[in-house]
């Protein structure tokens, strides 16, 4: 016990060169602290386009960019939520927001976001790759259907979206995407063995990718968050897989939304929002891959 605090203890002391240690040092567009008390819609300001966008993390992703005055496009499913999202932040931060209904995982979604904005000519700056799927199920009792859906959107429709609007944040340049993998990145956990798998592909997609934009001015960030309770059954599996120390871990969606962003337009690679959450991360990071693979199937039973 007393070993594992003074190791603790030696990687938060060293946590701050690793999440420093990415030298893009993108221009943030807008001061974070811009008041927007008066400030009327311009849909001649640049656009954010968060896929994903009308809920969770995503949601508070497009809440944060909306704060710093970005124009926004939100993609997602469902209509209805995407019209409550619109409606909040335009009224709350006097900004035009677009939304579009497009399910992601479909192979087609990413060329028609792409025609769209292109056909208007949006000044895209940011692209925040948000929407995935997990699940609590074991992966060896769900269906090949559903794991497929899976890859297809937590890894196809990252890759497609960046690489067709890449033309629009090029030109818009200095521009940023931003990925949202996960903790889970990080390591293999058995019993979510795809949903891990999926989230390492986001994790090394974005760490060349950063180095392969560089020279166009675009950033990449890749948001590694640990737990962060967005619907009552994140927080149920977080409780029962780790009790006390998950809910220790658990950052706000809201906290998380305005720590990624920041970070983002500050050009920071790999974002984990949250001290024990950073501290885990760097663990996971660290020890062998077969012993955390076990600590994980251990927590998993
Ligand atoms: N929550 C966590 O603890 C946690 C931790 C680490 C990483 N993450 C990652 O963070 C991301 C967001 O998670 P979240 O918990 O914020 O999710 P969420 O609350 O379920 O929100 C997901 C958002 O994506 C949209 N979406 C889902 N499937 C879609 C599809 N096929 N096509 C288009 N839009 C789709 C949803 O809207 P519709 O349902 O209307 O489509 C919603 O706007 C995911 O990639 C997840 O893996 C989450």
């Amino acid at each position: 016990m007393k070993k594992m605090v003074i190791l603790m203890f030696i990687f938060l002391s060293v946590l701050d060169g690793y999440t420093q240690s990415c030298d893009f040092a993108g221009t943030a567009l807008l001061p974070d602290d811009i008041d927007t008390s008066v400030v009327r819609p311009d849909s001649s300001r640049p656009y954010a386009l968060v896929a994903g966008g009308s809920k969770g993390i995503g949601y508070a992703l497009a809440e944060a960019l909306a704060k710093r005055k970005y124009n926004l496009i939100l993609i997602a499913r469902h209509l209805d939520s995407l019209q409550a999202a619109k409606q909040k932040l335009e009224s709350a931060y006097a900004i035009h927001v677009e939304i579009l209904t497009h399910d992601l995982s479909k192979e087609e979604s990413a060329t028609e976001i792409a025609e769209w904005c292109i056909e208007r000519n949006i000044r895209l700056k940011v692209l925040c790759n948000v929407a995935g799927h997990g699940g609590p199920r074991d992966y060896l009792l769900t269906s090949l259907d559903t794991l497929r859906y899976m890859v297809r959107l937590n890894v196809e429709s990252m890759m497609a979206l960046t690489l067709t609007l890449l033309p629009l944040l090029e030109r818009n340049a200095p521009s940023y995407i931003l990925n949202v993998a996960s903790m889970a990145g990080f390591a293999p956990i058995p019993i979510k063995n795809l949903y891990s798998a999926t989230k390492s592909a986001v994790v090394f997609f974005s760490y060349s990718l950063r180095y392969q934009l560089k020279k166009k001015h675009i950033s990449v960030s890749c948001l590694c968050p640990g737990p962060v309770f967005t619907k009552p059954e994140v927080r149920r599996e977080t409780e029962k897989r780790f009790g006390w120390f998950g809910k220790k871990m658990a950052v706000s969606p809201k906290r998380v939304g305005e720590i990624a962003v920041k970070k983002t337009l500050k050009g920071r690679l790999i974002i984990v929002p949250g001290t024990l959450a950073k501290v885990v991360s760097t663990l996971l990071r660290g020890l062998p891959r077969r012993t955390v693979t076990s600590l994980y199937a251990k927590a998993g039973d």
